[in-house]
């Protein structure tokens, strides 16, 4: 087990459909810890640098178009194991293969506007958490809960 910093960001659509509590509670009620959050708008140049690894893919279109189509919240989130907890209240990248009880699976229809995004390894929980947040943005609290999770 090692403390892990990751980013997460809320996808365009959860804010109209009043569910960033919903989706947040999930994330705190894992006893994962909010480190830094903001609203803010994705431009173009921000969506491809963040989804560079997708620029082949047929979907790249659609995919960057989603995600400056709206306002996100994006967040580092820290904790044990952070990156792989994160990954696992998200669910599967396909909303056919994401089960009940995951936030893709219980808040997605559609694999293209599926929520929530985090990172999939260290390598991108740093390079992400870089593009988005200005290290001061970045808050150390200190945490008491430990001995009870
Ligand atoms: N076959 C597909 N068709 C349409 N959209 C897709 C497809 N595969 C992935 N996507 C979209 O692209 C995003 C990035 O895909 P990726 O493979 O990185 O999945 P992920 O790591 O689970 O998701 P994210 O990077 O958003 O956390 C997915 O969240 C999804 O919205
Ligand atoms: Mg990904």
């Amino acid at each position: 087990m090692a403390i892990e910093r990751t980013f997460s960001m809320l996808k365009p659509g959860v804010l109209q459909r009043r569910i960033v509590g919903d989706v947040l509670a999930r994330i705190e009620r894992k006893g994962l810890k909010i480190v830094a959050l903001k609203l803010m708008k994705i431009g173009p140049e921000l969506a491809a640098t963040h989804y560079a690894e997708h620029k082949e893919k047929p979907f790249f279109g659609e995919l960057t178009g989603f995600i400056t189509s709206g306002p996100v919240v994006a967040m580092v989130i820290e904790g044990d194991d952070a990156i792989a907890r994160i990954r696992g209240l998200c669910g599967a990248t396909k909303v056919e293969n994401a089960l009940p009880g995951t936030i893709r699976g219980d808040f997605a229809l559609h694999t293209g506007t599926n929520i929530i995004h985090a990172s999939d390894s260290p390598e991108s929980a740093a390079r992400e958490i870089g593009l988005f947040f200005k290290p001061a943005e970045i808050i150390d609290w200190k945490d008491e809960i430990g001995a009870w999770l």
